[in-house]
This record gives C-alpha cells, sequence and structure tokens, in this order.
C-alpha cells in the first residue's frame, strides 16, 4: 500500500513538473503608449518574433497605452518582478536615482537620428545600461521615436511666447531646466494624464513627437504647434535582470535575436511615423503647424547652451565630449 501510494506521488509529481515544464515563459510587456507608435510597433513585432523564434516556449503579452502602470510605477513593477519588460523614455530614470541618461534630453544635440543611433550603440550607450544593474535592471536595446515639437494654444514663434506658460515635461532635471531657460514653468506628469491636463487647462502647453500627439489625441486641445525639432524621445529597453539571468540559455539567445531585429525594425519606421501624424493633425484642422526657421532655432539653442555646463556634472563631462565627438564624426562622415 505504502509503495502504491508513494509510487502514485512520484507519478503526479512527474506529470506536474512535465506540464509545468509545458507552460510558456510569460514575458509581461508594459508601456504608456498606443499601439499605433514607434514604441507599440515595436513591442509587437517583439513579440511575433519572441513567440516565433521560442517555438511558443515564450509567450509575450503586451500591456499598451498605461493599461497597466503610468510612468513611475512601471520601473517599480519591473523592479519587483510583477511585469518583466518595458521600454521607458530615457528621460524617466531620475527617479530610480541613475540621472546620466538625461544627457539625451540636452536641446539640440543631435541633427539627425542617425547621430543618435551612432551614440547609443556605441560604449556610451552600453556604459549606460550598467548604471541599471545595481538597480535589478538589465537593458536590452535602444528604441526612437523621433524629434520633439512644442504645442500650446497660443503661437510659440519667439521665445518670449513662451513667458509665464505651464508647459508638462517628463520626470528629468535637465527638461525642467529647458522649459525655465525659455522663460516658462516647468510641469512633470505622467504620459496618461496629458491630455486631460491640456483640456482642462492645468497646463497651458506640452512637448512631445508628433506620433505621441496624434495618437494620444493632443492636437485637440492644442491649437499650435512649433516644429522646432528640440530635443528626442528615445526609449531604453529593459528588463528584469534576476528574470532575464534565470532564462535558458537557448530562450536568451532567441530573445535576443528578436530584440535585434525588432530594434531595427522601430529605428527604421520612427521618422515615417512622425511624418504620417504630422499629415494626419494637418488633415484634422485642429492645430496650426508652425515652421521654426533654422535661426531661430539658433536663437533657442542659444538660449539652452547654458545647460550644458550647468548639468555637467550630473551627465559627466566624459559623456557629454564623447557624444559630441561621435555627433561631430557622423556630422562629416554624412
Ligand atoms: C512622454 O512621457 O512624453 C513619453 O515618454 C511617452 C512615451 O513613452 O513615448
Amino acid at each position: 500500500m505504502k509503495f502504491a501510494q508513494s509510487a502514485a506521488a512520484a507519478i503526479a509529481l512527474a506529470l506536474f513538473t512535465c506540464a509545468q515544464a509545458q507552460q510558456p515563459i510569460i514575458i509581461k510587456f508594459s508601456h504608456v503608449v498606443t499601439d499605433d507608435t514607434p514604441k507599440g510597433k515595436g513591442a509587437l513585432k517583439f513579440k511575433e518574433l519572441a513567440e516565433a523564434k521560442t517555438k511558443g516556449r515564450v509567450k509575450v503579452e503586451v500591456y499598451p497605452n498605461s493599461q497597466l502602470y503610468k510612468d513611475r510605477e512601471e520601473l517599480e513593477a519591473l523592479q519587483l518582478g510583477a511585469v518583466q519588460m518595458l521600454a521607458p523614455s530615457v528621460s524617466k530614470f531620475g527617479p530610480l536615482g541613475v540621472r546620466k541618461f538625461e544627457v539625451f534630453d540636452l536641446p539640440y544635440m543631435f541633427p539627425d537620428e542617425k547621430s543618435l543611433e551612432n551614440v547609443v550603440e556605441g560604449p556610451v550607450g552600453s556604459g549606460m545600461f550598467k548604471l541599471l544593474e545595481p538597480k535589478g535592471i538589465t537593458g536590452l536595446a535602444y528604441w526612437f521615436n523621433g524629434f520633439k515639437e512644442f504645442t500650446a494654444n497660443k503661437p510659440l514663434k519667439k521665445l518670449d511666447d513662451f513667458k509665464g506658460l505651464k508647459i508638462r515635461i517628463q520626470s528629468s532635471k535637465i527638461l525642467e531646466g529647458e522649459i525655465k531657460a525659455l522663460g516658462a514653468i516647468p510641469q512633470v506628469m505622467a504620459f496618461s494624464e496629458v491630455y486631460t491636463a491640456l483640456q482642462q487647462g492645468v497646463v497651458d502647453g506640452e512637448e512631445n513627437t508628433p506620433s505621441n500627439k496624434y495618437t494620444q489625441k493632443m492636437h485637440e486641445v492644442q491649437k499650435y504647434m512649433t516644429m522646432s525639432d528640440h530635443g528626442v524621445v528615445m526609449y531604453a529597453v529593459i528588463v528584469n535582470k534576476k528574470f532575464w539571468d534565470g532564462l535558458p540559455p537557448d530562450i536568451r539567445k532567441s530573445l535576443s535575436e528578436a530584440m535585434a531585429e525588432s530594434t531595427k525594425y522601430v529605428w527604421q519606421i520612427a521618422r515615417q511615423e512622425n511624418e504620417d501624424a504630422v499629415a494626419k493633425i494637418k488633415a484634422a484642422k485642429t492645430t496650426e503647424i508652425y515652421l521654426l526657421p533654422q535661426a531661430d532655432k539658433a536663437v533657442w539653442r542659444k538660449a539652452m547652451l547654458p545647460l550644458y555646463t550647468q548639468y555637467e556634472d550630473v551627465v559627466g563631462k566624459d559623456t557629454l565630449q564623447a557624444i559630441e565627438r561621435s555627433v561631430a564624426q557622423s556630422t562629416t562622415k554624412k
């Protein structure tokens, strides 16, 4: 009888272990934008490739549009292992105590996305990811969205036009300095709250890519957009370190391949996604679009230039110089 019981228990355990082994590994990928954006499409591309390359041993659940967590909460959830993957803007690592990423917020630093891609594909990019390891986070890749433009309910053509306006920003000290340098008042706010805050006049304006503006319907509550291209929205695709290190090596290899292909895809589609968004905003006839002339861009850049020295200690003189060298090389190569 005892033998039969332990044999039954052993069979049950074996069946359970076997069933467990057949359970797919779940990756919860949470983010704050819609599916119809560079990051949204990148996350779905990663899901498709990851599930195909692992032949179903991994299942990626994508939660867009702050469905699960808002900006700040999603980083905490990743550290706790409540979700396994995120792709927050690099402007949002300050609250984690890793403010060096804010170097990418310095205005007019990158003349085009290629010069930015060269920087993040190099030692600066990998060096930044090392800063996340002690936080229990592993960086996998950088994804691009686009260049930022300003919107408000009054025309923004001259620096004076910013005086006293409340402008929504991401949680970055350098962006705070940028808005103050323009004579306006910075207001940090979660992305999912921006539309309502603009609609109710809690803030007067904001800065973001056309893709983010259009997909969050911000153009419906903003009468003017200035194409200033004064900064970038870029993402760091990150995972919970314990989860990533605990994966079977063959699975990690397939996921890394899926990530590399998704990353290439996102950088390829980003510019068109934003050009399409500008066309859709134009077609909606809700917002007057003003192209800031190069001469005025130079004036705005000059007004914000003190930020480069003001935040040198935060971002690191060496990092700043490495980026400037790389950008100069990218520019001369052209
Ligand atoms: C923002 O908060 O404006 C952006 O970072 C949102 C996003 O993820 O693109």
